[in-house]
């Protein structure tokens, strides 16, 4: 596979024997076909799938997909999108549905926004960005998946009333989102009050990054916007 640049780690420790098995079965079996990625805002997500998925949501870099896990054992009837450019996740996660008929998954190992810019408008039901990197120097501030930029697609793909769910434990980073899409016209912060930040909807699993941050004493931010009707 040919890697564009993508900001951020691709390769890490050598992968293990059952991580390697799992992305060679996998992977073809799953991924998404780099043809329909043609940026065309055409893409139908739903025909990514066998059968047609009752409501069909995207996780933006995914990491080892232990929430994308969770989603697709609780809900086999909705379908799921996943984007994660850094191997050693793709292969983890791969490993850890290994046992699961037909998981209604389909990933993508590169940049989220190529899948952003090729689905077609209007056709999502949700979208799931838990801890980006927070690219702390001012200078890297661009390479923040959360931009202006970034958030017309996320509008534009997303159902009227659908939500786009972002975390991160760190608090600049939480700002900065909280900023950009509550500048965003098209969409509407959830929450009632700044305590909300703190609260995680129902049903949530911890994800690996926010264990680590509870377990170094930070606060995760849970931030909630609804694309408007
Ligand atoms: C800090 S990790 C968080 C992983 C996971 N969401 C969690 O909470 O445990 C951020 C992840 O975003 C991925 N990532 C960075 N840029 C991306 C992009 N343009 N498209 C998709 N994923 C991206 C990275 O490879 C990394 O695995």
């Amino acid at each position: 596979m040919a890697f564009r640049k993508v900001h951020g780690r691709r390769l890490g420790r050598p992968l293990n024997q059952e991580r390697q098995e799992a992305l060679d079965k996998l992977y073809p079996a799953l991924s998404i076909d780099s043809e329909v990625l043609d940026n065309s805002s055409n893409l139908l997500p739903s025909s990514l799938f066998e059968k047609a998925p009752e409501e069909i949501y995207f996780e933006i870099g995914f990491g080892n997909g232990d929430f994308l896990k969770k989603l697709i054992k609780e809900n086999p009837d909705n379908g799921y999108i996943g984007a994660e450019p850094f191997i050693n996740g793709m292969s983890a996660f791969l490993k850890s549905i290994k046992d699961i008929d037909n998981p209604s998954v389909r990933v993508w190992m590169d940049d989220a926004m190529d899948i952003a810019r090729s689905i077609a408008s209007e056709t999502l039901d949700g979208i799931f960005i838990l801890n980006p990197d927070p690219w702390p120097k001012t200078r890297h501030h661009k390479r923040r998946i959360v931009s202006q930029e970034n958030l017309d697609q996320f509008a534009r793909i997303l159902k009227p009333g659908a939500r786009l769910t972002m975390t991160t434990d760190v608090e600049e980073l939480a700002e900065w989102m909280v900023t950009q899409a509550t500048a965003h016209k098209e969409f509407k912060w959830s929450a009632n009050r700044k305590l909300d930040w703190h609260t995680p909807p129902s049903g949530w699993l911890e994800t690996r990054y926010e264990k680590k941050g509870k377990a170094a004493g930070r606060q995760q931010f849970y931030l909630l916007f609804e694309k408007k009707s």
